[in-house]
Order: structure tokens, then sequence, then C-alpha cells
């Protein structure tokens, strides 16, 4: 089995990343794991011209094919996000929202192949879950337009510097176990 793991921050070396690192060391052991930052793609932003409604392609041309590609080759597709004011960040948001060629709500839509399974991980400095469920709740949205069926979440609150990840490490790994 291929394994996704996707930093959704933009930051590529903070408490995201972190936790993208311990998924990725934890899953290697079994499947074989790939790691991305969305920092590391050029996302343009929809401009709602909805050409794509028609032609399940989009007018403009950036990196997202070459982030489709990499879910197109995973089996199990894992979102860690941060919350940024108490939603994805904007670079993920930008992402999804140039998902639209893909979504499911219009024909023709361009496909990604079925059976993928999508898991989710969101983090926070404040102390409530409900704003880590809100996060999972804008990935869980996106994974159900792209007929991915949605597996698993984790909420880790008071997470702000990567240094905070380290004393939740038992917990991501005892995540990991389930995938
Ligand atoms: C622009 C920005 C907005 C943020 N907004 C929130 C917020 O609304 N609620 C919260 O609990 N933490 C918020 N945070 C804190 C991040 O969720 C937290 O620091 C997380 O660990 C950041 O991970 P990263 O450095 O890998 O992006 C925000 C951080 C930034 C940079």
């Amino acid at each position: 089995m291929k394994v996704l793991v996707m930093n959704c921050s933009p930051v590529r070396n903070g408490a995201t990343a972190e936790i993208v690192n311990i998924v990725s060391d934890c899953l290697k052991e079994k499947y074989d794991v790939r790691s991305i930052c969305i920092d590391d793609f050029d996302i343009s932003f929809c401009k709602g011209c909805r050409n794509c409604h028609n032609t399940a392609k989009c007018i403009q041309d950036d990196d997202v094919v070459k982030i489709i590609q990499q879910y197109e080759w995973a089996d199990i597709i894992i979102s860690v996000s941060p919350s940024y004011w108490a939603d994805i960040p904007g670079q993920f948001k930008a992402f999804i929202d140039r998902c639209t060629p893909w979504c499911n709500t219009h024909d023709p839509h361009a496909t990604i192949s079925s059976g993928k399974k999508g898991y989710s991980i969101a983090l926070r400095t404040g102390p409530s879950i409900r704003e880590c469920s809100r996060v999972i709740e804008s990935i869980e949205h996106f994974y159900g337009h792209l007929e991915i069926e949605c597996c698993d979440s984790l909420g880790l609150c008071s997470v702000e510097y990567k240094e905070a990840v380290e004393q939740r490490k038992n917990e991501i790994i005892k995540f990991c176990d389930k995938i």
C-alpha cells in the first residue's frame, strides 16, 4: 500500500512538519510512504469561472495537477493541517478550491481512481478541540467530493511549535497504528 502524507501548512519545518515526520517514520515500517508540503507547489487561486464545470479542466496552468498525481499514486492520503484563524491555512484552501475540476457535484468532472482512504490530523495552539474538528470537517468535506473515503481523524490542541509535538508522539503513534 502507498501512503501520501501532506503537510498542509506553509511552514516546512514547524509543528505540522514534525507530525508529518512522525507519521511517515511510523508508517514506513509497513507501507511505501511519500510526504509533500503544500508550500513546494505553485497554486493559483480559483477564479470561480466554472469553465471546469463544462470541460473538467482548469483554464490555469499551475502545480495542482502535480499534487493530484501524488494523490493518484497513493492508496491512503493523510492530510496534516494546522488551524489558521480557526480553519485550514489559505494555501491549503486555495488547493481545495483549485480541485473543482475533480469535484463530483458537476458533470463532466475529472476523477482520481476509486478506493482511496483519507485520514486527517488537525493541530492548533488553543485548548478547545472544537476548532480541530472544524479543520477536520473542511478536509473531510473535500475528501467526500473527491470520493476519498474518510476513515479516521486526530485533533491535537495546545501545539504551537515543533517542540510541543515531541510530548504528543505516543498519541500520534497510537493513531498511526490504526492505519
Ligand atoms: C496565521 C496563523 C493563524 C493561526 N490561527 C490560529 C487559531 O485560530 N487558533 C489556534 O488555536 N491556533 C492558531 N495558530 C497556531 C497554529 O495552529 C499552531 O502554531 C500550529 O502548530 C502551526 O503549525 P505550523 O507552524 O506547522 O504551521 C495560528 C498560526 C498562524 C501562523
